[in-house]
């Protein structure tokens, strides 16, 4: 007997090797989102849970008079615990009744008011971080809540996440209805033509006597071609054998080569044999082509989906509001904040405009270190609308030395970092302010070609460098605790082919933090946990 069109041999062969159904298509994410690193402030490194509109609104007016603004930090973040614990009669998210009295639109519009922009936060599970009501299932609901509130940025976290399922649920056929009707067709699985490890199973149970298994995680796939009179939304229904009481299934529902539809069975106890599950699809008049599949191998996966899930939302959501307000779209720049555990470096360009490589920083040296040696790795997944996250700045919090400061800093707009302010605006000292709004180092992380720097020395002194659009800039970090002079071979710019700098007499060198001495080679003394960072700029 024949098996997916395959010799009984070829077929058990086939069973050894490892296979995927890899029909998610990472294509970017363009929203329309901040183009270049993000820039403002967010309450969590200093404030944590306690969040109140008289902070934000005292935060934005010190940003908005302190040149803070005008050096490009225009993102005010309320981070975790703006919520009320619950949600409304309708499901909708609310704020806090108390801490927020006059509701988030109005306090978006006196940020507004101030030249700059109100973000938000949430999360990719059940619950927020701080166990406050959060996104996974109410994406669409959610993502017009923000939209509407007037948010332009929405962190999203990974706190109390559950896992899409790997398994499919075993189909005996589909159901095509057009919405609105009763008019449905039957396409029983012996319609469907199959791929990898799909196969049809007798079972007298069901309507044709047949079923289709093997469709879970991205190992094979059930196509249906429909043909139907008129374009329109239909209901399509996947006609399920139960089995499996313990867990959850899952169906990506691909119509014409889109894949953002889905179908979700609960775990399913048997007192009857069959169970029907239904989405809302758009079919084309004439031939459509539906594909059916779990392509969820593995956690990261996973979370890709249910990122994209809301990424999509957010540009549906905005686009809707500026319809309903006839005012132009607002972008939501969307923050992917999964910890770097499931590589979202590898994937995050297709989900969000940027995503955190790392667990929460902490203003402890160590900590700080361990995130900048993660990060500086993964300098080639930068582009724009798409950058690594190493976390917000703890620049002025805790114990750091201004060398430490500074070192940080730099090292964050080396790296093409959002540079996320996370200390008590209305008490910063003018030190930190001065460190924070340094024009040159700002201009290295918002170039417009939104390169990281790739570390191209590691040593007890690291040196990294950064293409920019007018030349390159170059960072001297000592990871020692005492100073160091440092002598550095600039040759290496030339040959390495990130960098790929012309010609060195083809610049002129700028002094950006510290100064470098250019007799023979160059030369600089570098503080200890500090930098030295210079310019080429081309002539
Ligand atoms: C996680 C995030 C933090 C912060 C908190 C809020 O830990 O990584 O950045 O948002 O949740 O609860």
């Amino acid at each position: 007997m024949k098996r997916n069109g395959m010799c009984p041999i070829c077929y058990l062969k086939s069973l050894f090797v490892k296979k995927t159904v890899d029909e998610i298509k990472d294509e970017p994410y363009l929203n329309n989102g901040r183009r270049t690193p993000l820039m403002g402030w967010s309450t969590w490194n200093t404030f944590a849970n306690h969040v109140n509109e008289d902070l934000i609104l005292e935060t934005a007016k010190v940003m908005a008079e302190s040149g803070l603004k005008d050096a490009g930090y225009i993102y005010v973040n309320i981070d975790d615990n703006w919520q009320s614990g619950t949600r409304d009669k309708d499901g909708n998210m609310q704020a806090d009744f108390a801490t927020f009295p006059r509701g988030i639109p109005a306090l978006a519009k006196d940020v507004n008011a101030l030249g700059l922009k109100l973000g938000i936060y949430s999360s990719n599970g059940t619950l927020t971080c701080e166990d406050m009501p959060a996104g996974l299932g109410n994406e669409e609901k959610d993502a017009l809540t923000y939209a509407r509130w007037g948010c332009e940025y929405l962190k999203y976290d990974f706190c109390h996440n559950i896992k899409i399922s790997k398994y499919a649920p075993l189909i005996y056929g589909i159901e095509i209805t057009p919405l609105g009707t009763n008019k449905s067709e039957k396409y029983l699985c012996s319609n469907a033509k199959l791929e990898g490890f799909a196969k049809f199973m007798s079972c007298k149970k069901v309507e044709g006597g047949s079923i289709i298994s093997g469709l879970d995680a991205g190992k094979g796939k059930a196509i249906f071609k429909i043909t139907v009179k008129e374009a329109g939304d239909y209901v399509i229904t996947a006609l399920v054998r139960k089995y499996g009481r313990k867990y959850d299934k899952y169906l990506t529902v691909k119509v014409n080569g889109d894949d953002s539809y889905s179908i979700t069975c609960p775990g399913q106890k048997k007192i009857n044999v069959t169970a029907r599950f239904q989405t809302i699809i758009p079919l084309n008049a004439g031939e459509n082509t539906i594909e059916l599949f779990n392509p969820v191998s593995g956690s990261i996966i996973s979370a890709k989906l249910q990122y994209k899930k809301m990424a999509y939302a957010l540009i549906n959501a905005s686009k809707q509001v500026a319809e309903e307000n006839k005012a132009d779209i607002k972008p939501i720049t969307f923050s992917i904040c999964e910890w770097g555990f499931r590589k979202p470096w590898l994937w995050g360009y297709s989900a969000g405009n940027m995503w955190r490589t790392t667990p929460d920083i902490k203003a402890w040296w160590p900590w700080m270190m361990l995130i900048y040696g993660r990060n500086v790795k993964l300098y080639e997944h930068a582009s724009p609308y798409h950058f690594n996250d190493p976390d917000m700045l703890e620049v002025g919090n805790g114990k750091l030395s201004y060398d430490e400061n500074m070192a940080h800093f730099a090292l964050w707009c080396m790296m093409a970092s959002p540079l996320v302010l996370g200390n008590d605006l209305r008490n910063i000292t003018k030190p930190v302010l001065d460190m924070v709004t340094n024009k040159e180092l700002i201009a290295i992380d918002q170039d417009s070609l939104c390169k990281q720097a790739k570390r191209i020395i590691k040593g007890k002194v690291d040196v990294l460098a950064k293409p920019l659009e007018d030349g390159i800039a170059v960072c001297f970090f000592n990871k020692s605790k005492s100073q160091k002079t440092f002598k550095f071979n600039q040759e290496i710019l030339i040959k390495d082919d990130y960098i790929c700098a012309d010609e060195l007499s083809g610049y002129n060198i700028k002094n950006i933090v510290g100064e470098i001495a250019q007799d023979d080679g160059i030369k600089a003394t570098i503080p200890g946990h500090g930098v030295v960072v210079f310019k080429y700029i081309k002539k």
